[in-house]
C-alpha cells in the first residue's frame, strides 16, 4: 500500500521544475508508480491561481506539459519567500491534507542565495520538524562554489535538518548508464577481474555539450565548466568508475567506497586547459572581460593500489560538435604481440552515457575469409533498443527514490566535501583561457601539449 504523498516545490516558476520535475511527476502518477493521493503544492511568489501557473508555466518551455494530470494534481500557492509568517500559513493549508503516515517532500529548485532563508523558516515555522522521517528535503546544485562555501551550506543545513532527511540530487546518478556502471564492472567476471591498472592503461571520461549557456548567464558566468559539471557529475562518474567493490551493495559501503577514490586523486598540473567559447562575451548578461571557462581538459590519477598510474582523462565542454557523453576503458594489446606477425589492437570497452546508451567492446577477430588477417570488431548492446517503451529519465527515477527512501543515488556530504578539496586544487592550475571556435579546435589545443 503506497503512502499518501504531497510534493512542495519552492521555485515552481523556474525552469527545472517546468522542464524536469512536472514531467518526471506526471510520469511516474500516470504509470502507477508513485501512490495516487498525490497533491503537488508549486510555491511561487507570483499572484497566480493554479490555472494562470500552469498557463505561465506552459508558455516559458519548449517542454510539452501533461496538463490533463498536472490539473488533477496540483496547487499553486502564492508565498513571498522572507515573510516567516507565510511559512506558519502553508503550514496551516497543508495539515489538512496529512494522515499519519503521509510523506511529505519539500523539493528547493531554488538558487543558492536564497536557501538560507527558506531553510532558516520552513524549520522556524516547524513546517518541517527535525528528524521527523516522513519529510524530507531536496537539494539541488551548486552546493557551494569552494569548499568553504560548500561547508557553511552543509553546516547551515545540519543546523536545521537531520542527514536523514537531506537529499543532495546529482542528475547524472540517476542516468541509466550510470546507474548501471556497478552492475556492468562488478556482475562480470570478465571485467571485474580485469579493471585495474595491470589491464587498463588509461581511462577517459568525456561529457560534450553542443548547446551554449542558454538563459543560465548570471549563474553559469560565476561558476565556470570545472564547478558546474566536474565538481558534481563527472567526479561522481569517476568514483563509480574507480572504486573497489562495496562491502555491501548499500548506500553507505558504496559512498564509503567512492570517497575514497575522490580521497585520493592527484591532479596532472602541467595537463590542464581551460577554453571558452567564441561569442561567450556577446551572450546576453555576460560581463565583457569574463574570463569563466565553458571548457576544461584534465588529466588525474587515482592513487589507489587498483589505478595507480593510470592516466584519468576529464573533458567537458558547452558548443562542442555534438552532445554524447562515454566512459572510455582502454586496455592493453596482450603480450602475444612479440610471437605474433599480427598487429593486435588495445581492446576498448566504452560505456555510452548519451545521448545513445548502452556498452560497447572492442575486440580482435580474425577477418573472415580465406587469407590470415585481423580485424576489430565491436560487441555492443544499446539500452533503448532492448528494452520496451521509454526509458525513464533520470528524474523520475530519483524522485522515485526520494519517495521511496533509497539513497544510493544522492550524494552524501563527504563525497562533496572530497571534490571540493579537489576542484580546489584545478582552479589554482592555470588562469589561461583559451577561445575556442570549435571543438577541433580546443581538441587539436590538447593535442599540441
Ligand atoms: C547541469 C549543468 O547540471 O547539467 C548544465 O548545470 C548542463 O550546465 C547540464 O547543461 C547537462 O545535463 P544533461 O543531462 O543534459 O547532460
Amino acid at each position: 500500500m503506497k503512502k499518501d504523498l504531497i510534493i512542495v516545490i519552492f521555485g515552481s516558476t523556474g525552469d527545472l521544475t517546468a522542464r524536469k520535475l512536472l514531467p518526471a511527476i506526471t510520469a511516474l502518477y500516470n504509470s502507477n508508480n508513485i501512490t495516487q493521493n498525490l497533491q503537488v503544492i508549486a510555491l511561487g511568489r507570483r499572484d497566480f491561481d493554479t490555472k494562470a501557473y500552469l498557463e505561465y508555466i506552459q508558455k516559458h518551455t519548449t517542454k510539452k506539459l501533461d496538463m490533463v494530470t498536472l490539473n488533477k494534481i496540483l496547487t499553486y500557492y502564492e508565498i513571498q519567500i522572507t515573510e516567516p509568517q507565510d511559512y506558519v500559513n502553508l503550514q496551516k493549508f497543508i495539515e489538512p491534507m496529512l494522515k499519519p503516515d503521509t510523506k511529505e517532500i519539500y523539493y528547493m529548485a531554488i538558487g543558492p542565495e536564497i536557501l538560507k532563508t527558506v531553510s532558516k523558516n520552513v524549520s522556524q515555522s516547524k513546517l518541517i520538524e527535525y528528524k521527523n522521517p516522513n519529510q524530507v528535503l531536496v537539494f539541488e546544485k551548486p552546493f557551494g562554489h569552494d569548499l568553504d562555501s560548500a561547508m557553511a551550506v552543509n553546516d547551515m543545513l545540519w543546523n536545521y535538518f537531520d542527514e536523514s532527511q537531506i537529499f543532495r540530487i546529482d542528475h547524472y546518478l540517476g542516468k541509466e548508464m550510470i546507474q548501471n556502471l556497478m552492475t556492468v564492472r562488478f556482475a562480470n567476471r570478465i571485467l571485474k577481474d580485469t579493471w585495474d591498472s595491470k589491464s587498463i592503461q588509461s581511462v577517459k571520461i568525456h561529457v560534450k555539450e553542443e548547446e551554449c549557456i542558454l538563459s543560465r548567464a548570471g549563474y553559469y558566468d560565476t561558476s565556470g565548466a570545472l564547478k558546474d559539471m566536474v565538481q558534481s557529475h563527472l567526479l561522481q562518474i569517476l568514483s563509480l568508475v574507480a572504486m573497489d567493490a562495496p562491502k555491501k551493495y548499500q548506500s553507505d559501503y558504496i559512498k564509503d567506497e567512492k570517497v575514497k577514490v575522490l580521497r585520493s586523486l592527484e591532479i596532472d598540473q602541467e595537463s590542464v586547459v581551460f577554453g571558452q567559447y567564441k561569442g561567450y562575451l556577446d551572450e546576453e548578461n555576460i560581463p565583457s572581460d569574463s574570463n569563466t571557462e565553458t571548457f576544461v581538459y584534465f588529466k588525474t590519477y587515482v592513487n589507489t593500489p587498483r589505478f595507480r598510474g593510470i592516466p584519468f582523462e576529464i573533458l567537458t565542454g558547452k558548443k562542442l560538435a555534438k552532445k554524447e557523453s562515454y566512459i572510455e576503458i582502454l586496455y592493453y594489446p596482450t603480450d602475444e604481440q612479440e610471437n605474433w606477425h599480427l598487429d593486435i589492437l588495445p581492446n576498448k570497452l566504452t560505456i555510452h552515457i548519451q545521448p545513445n546508451d548502452g556498452v560497447a567492446l572492442n575486440i580482435n577477430s580474425k577477418k573472415p575469409g580465406l587469407k590470415e588477417n585481423l580485424e576489430e570488431v565491436t560487441l555492443s548492446f544499446n539500452t533503448s533498443e532492448s528494452v520496451e517503451g521509454n526509458i525513464p529519465e533520470a528524474y523520475e527515477k530519483l524522485i522515485l527514490d526520494i519517495v521511496t527512501g533509497h539513497k544510493t543515488l544522492f550524494t552524501r556530504w563527504d563525497e562533496i566535501d572530497a571534490s571540493w578539496h579537489f576542484i580546489d586544487q584545478i582552479k589554482k592550475c592555470t588562469n589561461c583561457v583559451i577561445v575556442y571556435e570549435d571543438e577541433k579546435d580546443i581538441m587539436s589545443h590538447i593535442h599540441k601539449k
